[in-house]
């Protein structure tokens, strides 16, 4: 028997970029937990999205998927809305959608910093407000946002000084939006993933496999990248009717490697 504390059941989640990678493992997660999941990524990953999108209907759950690209905020509205009419309720967005960009600081660019501070902190705040809007609207009792940040939202990186940033300002916003939502219900927390074996973290990745392992041995406690199932179950928590208490908390799940 499952504790029933932690069932989805008859909830709907938004997740953004969850045409892959973490993002997808989480929209997949939080059907298995029993919500309805909305899928969404940016135009050209429709196709991915719809595959992700039929894991969930296989599950035995309703799932749509939706153009929303996080820079682009009369979108994150007009998709919010969509979600909203056709699901008939919000009740969980998970804020996913992130870039990385690796490069010295001193040869990062105006338009490096630009794209990865306004996918990863300004799409964050502004779909959290779309989405919160209407749960107050709505007169909903309860809401769940939860934030995907990083380790590096608490500990730093070389050539990593947007990325950082950006992630210790997702932090930081989760604990403003937690003391400004509470007395709605709306709970906002974050989760903080070490490394994670996904397309986005591969292709960025100029190193050999070796030179990944020895890398993982040196600074992973785990020993190895995360797969992104292992991140499944502190979603499904903060999302759930458990976590009604758990607010403006960065939930870190990273192998260890803060704990060194
Ligand atoms: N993989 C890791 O090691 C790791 C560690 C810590 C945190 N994270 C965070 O987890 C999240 C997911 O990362 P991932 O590793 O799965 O990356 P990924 O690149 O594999 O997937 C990211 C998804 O976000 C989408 N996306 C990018 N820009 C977007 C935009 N403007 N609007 C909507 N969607 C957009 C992409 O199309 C893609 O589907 C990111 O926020 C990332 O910073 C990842």
């Amino acid at each position: 028997m499952t504790y029933p504390g932690l069932s989805l059941e008859g909830q709907v989640a938004l997740v953004t970029g969850s045409a892959r990678g973490i993002g997808a493992a989480l929209a997949v997660g939080l059907a298995q937990a029993g919500a309805d999941v909305a899928v969404s990524d940016i135009p050209e990953r429709l196709d991915e999205a719809g595959g992700v999108q039929q894991k969930i209907q296989e599950l035995g759950r309703s799932s749509s998927t939706y153009a929303l690209d996080v820079l682009n905020l009369d979108n994150i509205q007009s998709a919010i809305g969509a979600v909203t009419r056709e699901f008939g309720q919000l009740d969980i967005l998970v804020n996913n959608a992130g870039i990385r960009r690796r490069k010295p600081a001193l040869e990062v660019t105006e338009e490096d910093w630009d794209a990865v501070l306004d996918t990863n902190l300004k799409g964050v705040f502004f779909c959290a407000q779309a989405a919160a809007r209407g749960m107050i609207e709505r007169g909903q009792e309860r809401g769940r946002i939860i934030n995907i940040a990083s380790q590096m939202a608490v500990v730093a990186r070389r050539d990593r000084a947007a990325y950082c940033a950006s992630k210790g300002g997702v932090a930081n916003l989760t604990r403003v939006l937690a003391l400004e939502w509470i007395q709605y219900g709306i709970t906002v927390n974050a989760i903080g993933p070490g490394p994670t074996e996904t397309p986005g973290l591969v292709a960025a990745d100029a190193r050999t496999p070796e030179e990944v392992d020895q890398d993982m041995a040196a600074y992973m406690p785990l020993g190895r990248r995360m797969v992104p199932e292992e991140l499944v179950g502190a979603a499904v928590y903060l999302a759930s009717p458990s976590a009604g208490a758990t607010t403006g908390h960065l939930l870190i799940v990273d192998g260890g490697w803060t704990a060194q």
